[in-house]
């Protein structure tokens, strides 16, 4: 039997239905979520996901700026950039899209903007937060990763969760999420041994290691649940995941597409995140 396409267009259209509702509602109140995003360079796929944020909140209602910065900026510019975000009143979140050059030290950008409007969720204090269990901004795919499971009505709790990568956006924070929800949780990485043994007895499968379709059939348990973090450019031009969609599709009893999957769900958390950034500082909701 063919598994069960989780739809992630259809959850995030979903999803971002409810938070034009909320919307609405705070602008009553003459609150306007407010969200910055910045871009250093010109990296053609960057410019692209810094346009579909900036859409995303023009579609939704909220207030957003964008800062593209010259690819020779220095750091200290960007950071008197994040300093002045820090304190406008207007700006509930801040996002500086990732990578940066390499002259800019990624730690020290991301640890300059507020905790309060680390709407990435990458900010080691929003890290630490996640761990102990604290209230804060979750990273974005992470948190669209386990809205996806919540919201197809399966349940994580008790179940044996694999994460097949480690990586500080994706790997790490999902896996301290799934965790959160009382799975069973093992991270596998590059240097696992029997690494298609251990993702066999997986019951949610999740692939964030962004080599296209790295893994097929012989790493899934019949029925398990399959998360495709992946998003990688073939030579065709066509868009693959880190699964074998066809190999694993008789296999797997649910498993999201790419592109179609994870990827909408990422800008609507992060639309989320600025919504509850906007609500915390107006105090609305405690
Ligand atoms: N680049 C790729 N993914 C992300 C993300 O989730 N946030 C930011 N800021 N940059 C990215």
């Amino acid at each position: 039997m063919s598994a069960q396409r989780i739809e992630g267009k259809q959850i995030s259209d979903a999803i971002r239905a409810e938070i034009a509702i909320e919307t609405a509602k705070l602008a009553e109140q003459g609150i306007i979520p407010g969200l910055a995003v910045v871009l250093v360079g010109n990296d053609p796929a960057s410019s692209v996901y810094v346009g579909s944020k900036a859409k995303a909140c023009e579609q939704l209602g909220f207030y957003s700026e964008v800062h593209r910065l010259e690819e020779q900026s220095s750091q200290e510019d960007l950071l008197s950039l994040i300093d002045q975000l820090n304190k406008q009143s207007n700006i509930h979140g801040i996002l500086v899209q990732l990578p940066l050059p390499k002259h800019i030290e990624e730690k020290a950008v991301i640890d300059a903007i507020s905790v309060h409007k680390d709407v990435d969720g990458f900010h080691p204090v929003s890290v630490g937060n996640l761990v102990i269990g604290d209230d804060s901004l979750l990273p974005c795919t992470p948190a669209g990763v386990i809205e996806m499971i919540k919201r197809t009505g399966i349940e994580i709790a008790g179940k044996h969760a694999v994460v097949i990568g480690r990586s500080n956006i994706v790997g790490k924070p999902v896996a301290m999420l799934l965790l959160r929800e009382h799975a069973t949780v093992t991270i596998c990485h590059s240097k696992t041994a029997n690494m298609e043994e251990i993702a066999k007895t997986a019951d949610i499968l999740v692939v964030a290691i962004g080599k296209p379709k790295a893994i097929g059939a012989s790493f899934v348990k019949p029925g398990a649940v399959v998360i495709d973090v992946g998003i990688n450019r073939l030579p065709s031009g066509k868009l693959a995941g880190d699964v074998d969609y066809d190999d694993v599709l008789d296999t797997a009893g649910y498993i999201t597409p790419v592109p179609g999957g994870v990827g909408p769900m990422t800008i609507t958390m992060l639309m989320l995140n600025t919504l509850k950034a906007a609500k915390q500082v107006n105090r609305i909701g405690e």
